[in-house]
């Protein structure tokens, strides 16, 4: 939906054709600025089982103001409901009793958490309870509706200590845009989460590698990480370099640039992320290209191009170097953005490739 679309339904000729005509009316998202508080208004907490006692101590925190005790005139921005206690399917109707009554009382743009127990790590009744909570959330997401979202995050048992990073994110809008989705808390076998000290800069102290950085959702990357605290190493081809260096200027970050799918790209972005900066915390593998052919038209060149950017470049660069500076310090993380499918993008690596050490 365009934001000219969603400017013409806010005037009074708009709002009379969206009555009318039954025209889509969408909610303009909320979008998190840094110093804001993560949200602003009161979650309502529900649900009884391992988390139920300790939530609200972690959204306290996290600076966010909750309640345990619905009020029937009050409206809520949030909803976490923690149903690790379900163990069977009659007891999914706690969620209509926590759910049913306060939907119609949500602020707009409101965020919705059900957490629970990775269905695979119990058995029978409660095995199929807990994996119902997915098509709960996700039914429930598409009904919320007015910029709303919805999730599930299956915690681990051992790891009720470790919600907070992901409550912060998902209750505020940094998801604006992200519903329906599982999360896993836990589910590598590492239970613990590193301490935050602040979490309106949650990533201070972190160095975040980001590819493809010059421009587009890279540069938009850029900006979120370095807005919550990263120091941001920005990696581009040569011909784009002068606008990398005027943003990692702008971000106070640091820029290399290089075509990462170079034979000694991997040694040169390790070599300089080692000597500049000690290693890496966090590597977004972003670049990126593009070659719209339909399948059936497609040239060797440019499905070699597309492979050699999209899949080749990022499985193989941190595997194919033996220096430290790809490990990190504290678990790391590796994201990569996903693209719609089409014959000439769908090349994606779906897993972090192994880090050396
Ligand atoms: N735009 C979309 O709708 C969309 C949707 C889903 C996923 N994606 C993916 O997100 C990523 C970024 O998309 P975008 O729209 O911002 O693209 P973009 O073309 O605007 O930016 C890509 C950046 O990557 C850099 N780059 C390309 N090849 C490189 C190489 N060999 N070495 C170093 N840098 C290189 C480019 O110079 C550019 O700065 C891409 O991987 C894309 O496939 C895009």
């Amino acid at each position: 939906m365009s934001d000219k679309y969603q400017g013409f339904v806010q005037t009074p000729i708009g709002k009379l054709l969206v009555k009318n005509l039954g025209l889509p009316n969408p909610t303009p998202l909320e979008r998190y600025a840094a110093g804001a508080p993560l949200v602003d208004g009161t979650v309502l907490v529900g649900g009884r089982g391992r988390l139920a006692e300790s939530l609200p101590g972690v959204l306290d925190l996290l600076g966010i103001a909750s309640t345990q005790a619905p009020d029937a005139d009050a409206s809520y921005k949030g909803l976490v409901f923690d149903a690790t206690g379900i163990t069977t399917s009659a007891d999914l109707n706690a969620l209509r009793d926590f759910f049913t009554p306060v939907l119609r009382r949500l602020d707009t743009c409101p965020r919705v958490v059900v957490l629970g127990t990775p269905p695979e790590s119990v058995e029978g009744g409660e095995r199929v309870a807990q994996r119902a909570l997915e098509g709960f959330t996700r039914s429930l997401g598409k009904e919320v509706g007015r910029g709303g979202t919805v999730q599930l995050v299956y915690v681990a048992e051992g790891a009720e200590a470790a919600t907070a990073s992901t409550l912060a994110f998902l209750l505020s809008p940094k998801s604006a845009y992200v519903s329906g989705q599982v999360v896993r808390i836990g589910a590598t076998g590492t239970t613990k989460a590193a301490e935050v000290a602040d979490w309106q800069r949650p990533l201070e102290g972190k160095v975040a590698l980001v590819t493809g950085a010059s421009r587009g959702i890279g540069e938009q990357i850029a900006r979120v990480l370095h807005r919550d605290g990263a120091t941001v190493v920005g990696v581009d081809v040569p011909q784009a370099a002068s606008e990398l260096q005027a943003l990692m200027t702008e971000l106070d970050g640091d820029h290399l640039t290089l075509d990462i799918t170079g034979k000694d790209a991997p040694q040169r972005i390790a070599h300089h992320l080692k000597e500049k900066h000690g290693g890496v915390d966090l590597v977004v593998h972003n670049a990126g290209i593009t070659r719209d052919k339909k399948l059936a038209n497609m040239a060797e060149d440019r499905w070699d191009s597309v492979l050699a950017v999209n899949l080749i470049a990022r499985s193989g660069s941190p595997a194919s170097c033996s220096t430290r500076a790809w490990s990190t310090t504290t678990g790391g993380s590796w994201a990569s953005p996903r693209s719609r499918a089409s014959p000439a993008t769908w090349a994606r690596p779906t897993t972090p490739p192994p880090r050396p050490v």
